[in-house]
């Protein structure tokens, strides 16, 4: 029997594309060039299953063809708000994602976004670069304590929870949440952690609030200059979500009046294009979408994708079926 062609649509560990390959009649994207749109398009009409990642925007207008040859999408990511799921819906296809084998590695992202932004460690490294350390004094790049302070946690899925556990249990944070669905009481008790009845009852209680909530059109500016006002002038936000959960024209103004104490970002809206007016904030620690790049993250995640096609194709339901 013929083997189902796949499309893969960037380069992926060596490991995993050696897999795909052998499992798959498989096209790997050998020079790492995103495609367009179209050629999103014309991939769903010519491959039995496409392999789309975080960069690939599947937006309605690539759903507008007669009928795909596609039956999957598979993507190598957790977050899949670059996919337009009613299209995806209309074709009766199937969308998978990646979750749990890089939530520890995402976390790990948040919580060294939280520290260097606290422990002015970007500036530090910028000044020290420059040849602009005089030595140290007393009054030197003085930053915020971490241990004891509370953290605030908006969506308390997976990454969440491993972001609470790192700062619970290892740096003796107060723990509150905020979450669509109400949280099982013994799942905030491996945190000590508490509840929060919204965002704005969560925002003025926290030094520090992490975001880890889906993006997309719901959670698009969820924190805006509202947010951002409720916020106590010395806390820290940090995002290891989605860009677009920011509202960064605000974000820029917060952090260039001063209004918040600092911010840490691994993602942003439209990225990779940095909106400048977060360009000139000294007191934002950013990194370019790290969360999940870890050599063991980004093979297992690979390989969670070769499971959900495999179990796709064999008539199975793969396991991290999104719709
Ligand atoms: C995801 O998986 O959604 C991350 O943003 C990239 O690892």
């Amino acid at each position: 029997m013929a083997k189902p062609k796949v499309l893969v649509t960037r380069r992926w560990p060596a490991a995993v594309e050696a897999q795909l390959s052998e499992a798959f009649d498989a096209v790997l994207n050998t020079g790492d060039k995103p495609l367009s749109e179209d050629e999103l398009r014309d991939a769903m009409t010519s491959f039995d299953a496409v392999l789309p990642t975080v960069t690939d925007k599947i937006s309605a207008r690539a759903f507008d063809i007669a009928k795909p040859q596609a039956r999957i999408l598979a993507n190598y990511g957790v977050g899949y708000s670059h996919i337009d799921m009613h299209g995806a819906a209309g074709h009766g296809m199937t969308v998978t994602n990646t979750p749990d084998v890089l939530s520890e590695c995402t976390a790990d992202i948040a919580m060294t976004l939280l520290l260097m932004v606290a422990r002015r460690a970007g500036e530090g490294e910028r000044e020290l670069r420059a040849g602009e350390w005089t030595g140290w004094r007393p009054t030197h790049l003085v930053g915020t304590k971490v241990s004891g302070k509370t953290l605030g946690i908006v969506g308390f899925g997976r990454i969440g929870q491993e972001m609470a556990r790192r700062a619970h249990h290892g740096f003796g944070m107060k723990i509150v949440v905020q979450n669509r669905s109400r949280v099982s009481p013994d799942v905030l008790a491996r945190y000590n952690a508490t509840q929060a009845d919204s965002l704005e009852d969560l925002m003025p209680q926290c030094d520090f609030v992490s975001l880890h909530c889906p993006g997309g059109a719901a959670n698009r500016h969820l924190i805006n200059t509202r947010m951002l006002n409720l916020m106590k002038p010395d806390a820290f936000l940090i995002n290891t979500a989605r860009g677009e959960v920011i509202d960064e024209l605000a974000l820029s103004r917060a952090l260039w009046f001063e209004t918040i104490g600092g911010a840490g970002l691994d993602v942003f809206d439209g990225e990779p294009r940095i909106n400048p007016d977060l360009l000139d904030c000294e007191n934002l620690v950013m990194l370019p979408h790290l969360g999940s790049a870890t050599r063991e993250a980004r093979e297992a995640m690979g390989f969670r994708v070769l499971d959900n096609l495999t179990d796709f194709f064999a008539g199975r339901e793969p396991r991290d079926r999104v719709m």
